[in-house]
């Protein structure tokens, strides 16, 4: 088949937004506000107001909106089976996905003026229900669900660890949510979209878009970005292994990006928090791998690390198991998702583009006898 002039949609206007701003120079936006500002200031809490709501919250309305997600956290009764019932091995974006689209068959959003209120249940159970899977069927442990944390990082860390968390760990997850919140028509969103532009309801659109963020092209690329620096043993054979992997033509996962083309903006944020928590680590060098392959893709291909490249020395110094690390992207990204479903309700028209057609030309029918 022959490769299509513009294949994968790139750089072609789909629809309008005015949630972001994703700029090929490196510069990303929500609603106006940048993305380093947003990451220094506020915290995932208050940018997951500002994408649902439309505007920056003040002290009450913040307050308020963090209380309200705290009530939503706890799960369905009906939901403790199935998450039990969920073997070790299965790939925990099956598992939220699963979440999401049970929440839909308990919980259903019976109309439109719901919407709000099922994106905050969303992300308050998401957490939650993940964190207890993942005790269950690796550890045998039943969680307590309520852990007395404010925030959603406070809460998934508590919940997983079992301990009191360091300010620098719940920051360090507290910042990458707000970085996976939103990014405008990505694969998983742009689902979303189409999804929520038939008028389904918005478990069916979110549950859509899970499966594609799933994909080691989009969101599992920080889990393979860890495999990646594991199998490195020492900052001597990075240049090596990345010879290797260029020779094999193998895709290096973390870097590259489909808009951006000089720089992803978000990747300096996490990177920072990175190399701050790899100071006081036993695994320090896990972190001067990443930077040294930084060094090295950019010498050999021009290529520069996406955010989910330095998500993985950050996530695993915060000690996330890699499995839950595309989890944690999805959990954020419900923020952007619903805010996409939001807009896509407003002012809605079915997406249905049209095919260029490559087949055979107009042929008679022959009859089966005759073939
Ligand atoms: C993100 C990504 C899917 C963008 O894809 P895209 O816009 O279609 O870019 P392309 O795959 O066309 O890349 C252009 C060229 O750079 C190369 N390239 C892109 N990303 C690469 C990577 N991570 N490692 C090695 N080479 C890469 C491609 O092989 C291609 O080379 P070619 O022209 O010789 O065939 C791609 O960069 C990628 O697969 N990255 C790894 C996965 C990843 O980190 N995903 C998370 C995205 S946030």
């Amino acid at each position: 088949m022959k490769k299509l002039e513009g294949a994968g949609l790139r750089g072609q206007t789909a629809g309008q937004t005015s949630l972001s701003t994703v700029e090929q120079e490196g510069s990303l936006r929500y609603l106006g506000y940048s993305i380093e500002d947003l990451a220094k200031h506020a915290s995932f809490e208050e940018v997951a107001y500002l994408l649902l709501l439309g505007h920056l919250p003040n002290k009450g309305q913040l307050s308020d909106f963090e209380d309200e997600l705290v009530s939503l956290r706890t799960m369905p009764n009906s939901l403790i089976p199935v998450l039990e019932s969920i073997p070790a091995d299965a790939h925990p974006m099956e598992v939220i996905r699963t979440i999401i689209s049970y929440m839909g068959v308990t919980e259903p959003e019976k109309s439109f003026d719901e919407q709000l209120s099922v994106a905050k249940r969303l992300l308050g159970i998401t957490s939650t229900a993940i964190v207890y899977w993942y005790k269950y069927s690796h550890e045998n442990i039943k969680v307590e669900q309520n852990t007395g944390e404010k925030s959603v990082a406070g809460h998934f860390l508590k919940l997983l660890r079992q301990e009191d968390i360091e300010d620098l760990h719940k920051k360090t997850l507290d910042v990458s949510l707000t970085l996976y919140a939103e990014h405008e028509f990505n694969a998983s969103t742009f689902t979303g979209r189409v999804c929520a532009s038939t008028l389904s309801d918005i478990h069916s659109c979110l549950t859509a878009a899970v499966g594609s963020l799933r994909g080691p092209l989009h969101g599992g690329a920080n889990e393979e970005a860890m495999k990646m620096l594991e199998e490195v043993n020492s900052t001597e054979e990075v240049r090596d292994y990345i010879d290797r992997k260029l020779e094999n033509k193998e895709k290096i996962m973390g870097f590259g990006h489909a808009v951006y083309s000089v720089k992803d903006p978000r990747s300096d944020i996490i990177k920072a928090y990175s190399e701050e928590l790899s100071k006081s680590h036993a695994k320090k060098m896990l972190h001067d791998i990443a930077a040294i392959m930084e060094e090295d893709m950019r010498e050999k291909k021009n290529l520069f690390p996406n955010t989910d490249f330095f998500m993985a020395p950050a996530y695993h110094y915060i000690k996330i198991p890699t499995k839950l690390f595309t989890p944690l992207f999805a959990i954020a990204r419900i923020v952007g998702w619903s805010a996409h479903v939001f807009e896509q309700r407003e002012n809605n028209r079915i997406i249905r583009p049209s095919a260029e057609y490559i087949g055979p030309a107009d042929r008679e029918w022959e009859d089966i006898e005759s073939r």
